[in-house]
C-alpha cells in the first residue's frame, strides 16, 4: 500500500499543474452525517482550505483558485450566509502570519463590494499584506459567478467601443480574457470538485475550456492531502491534446 509520501515521490515534477481550481462542496452533508449544524461543516472546511493551501505551496503549484462563495450562495438562509462571511473573515485573519511565512499571495475575485464590511476589510488587509509575496497565488472567488464575470467583461469592452477606443472588429479572445477578473492568470490545468456532484456550477466557464476535470465523492472537510495528491497523479496520467491528435501531441514531446 502506497503511503502519501510514496505518492508524493511518484509525482512527475516536470508535469505539475501550474494552476489548480477547486469547487469545495460537501460541507453541509459532512455536518449532517456527524449530527452537527451546517455551519460546523463550513468551519471544518476551513481546515481543508488550510491544508490544500499548504500542500499546493509545498508542491510548487503557482495558482490555487477556490470557489469560497458563489453569487447564488447569497440565496442561502441569512444565518448560514452570516456564518460563512464571519468564517471567511476570521480565517483569513488567523491564517495571515502563516500565509506570509509561506510567501502566499492572496488575490480576490468576484463582486467583493457585496461582502459585509467587516469580512471585506479583513480580506483587503490580507490581500494588501501579501501583495509582495511571490510564491503560491491563492485566488479566493467570493460573490463570484462566471456568467457575472463574462457579462462584466462584455460591458467593459462595450464601453471601450462606445468611447471610440476600439472597434468591435478588434475584439479577440485574448482581449476578452484580459477583461475577466482572472486577467493575467493562466487558465486552470486541473479543476477538482469534491462532494460527488459532477457539474461546474457557474465557475470559471471561460477559463476551463481545456482544463482537466476531476470529480471525487469525498466531502470537502474529508478531502485530505492524499486525496489531493491522487487527483494530481490522475491528472498526470491524462493526455492533454488541446484539440490536436494523439500522434501530434506525442511528436511534440
Ligand atoms: C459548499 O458546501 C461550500 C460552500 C458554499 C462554502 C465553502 C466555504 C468554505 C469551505 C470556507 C471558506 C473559507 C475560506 C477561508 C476560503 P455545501 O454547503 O454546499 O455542502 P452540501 O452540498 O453538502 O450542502
Amino acid at each position: 500500500m502506497d503511503t502519501i509520501q510514496d505518492k508524493i515521490t511518484r509525482l512527475d515534477r516536470d508535469r505539475m499543474p501550474v494552476h489548480v481550481a477547486m469547487i469545495m462542496d460537501g460541507n453541509g452533508r459532512w455536518a449532517k452525517r456527524q449530527g452537527f449544524m451546517r455551519s460546523d461543516g463550513h468551519a471544518e472546511g476551513v481546515s481543508t482550505v488550510h491544508r490544500v493551501t499548504k500542500l499546493s505551496s509545498d508542491l510548487g503549484i503557482k495558482y490555487l483558485t477556490l470557489y469560497a462563495f458563489s453569487t447564488e450562495n447569497w440565496n442561502r438562509p441569512a444565518e448560514e450566509v452570516a456564518t460563512l462571511m464571519y468564517l471567511i473573515g476570521w480565517a483569513i485573519e488567523r491564517e495571515l502570519p502563516e500565509l506570509l511565512r509561506n510567501n502566499v499571495r492572496i488575490n480576490l475575485i468576484g463582486d467583493i463590494e457585496r461582502i459585509p464590511e467587516d469580512a471585506r476589510k479583513r480580506l483587503f488587509d490580507a490581500r494588501d499584506a501579501t501583495a509582495h509575496c511571490t510564491g503560491l497565488q491563492l485566488n479566493m472567488c467570493l460573490s463570484y459567478s462566471s456568467r457575472w464575470e463574462i457579462a462584466d467583461s462584455a460591458r467593459k469592452l462595450a464601453r471601450l467601443v462606445k468611447e471610440g477606443k476600439i472597434s468591435p472588429d478588434d475584439i479577440t479572445e485574448e482581449m476578452f480574457a484580459d477583461h475577466l477578473a482572472t486577467a493575467g492568470i493562466p487558465d486552470p490545468d486541473l479543476l477538482i470538485r469534491t462532494g460527488g456532484e459532477e457539474r461546474i456550477s457557474n465557475y470559471l466557464l471561460w477559463q476551463i475550456a481545456y482544463s482537466e476535470l476531476y470529480f471525487t465523492p469525498v466531502l470537502w472537510p474529508d478531502f485530505s492531502d492524499e486525496h489531493y495528491v491522487d487527483a494530481i497523479l490522475d491528472f498526470q496520467n491524462r493526455e492533454r491534446r488541446f484539440g490536436k491528435t494523439s500522434e501530434q501531441v506525442q511528436n511534440e514531446n
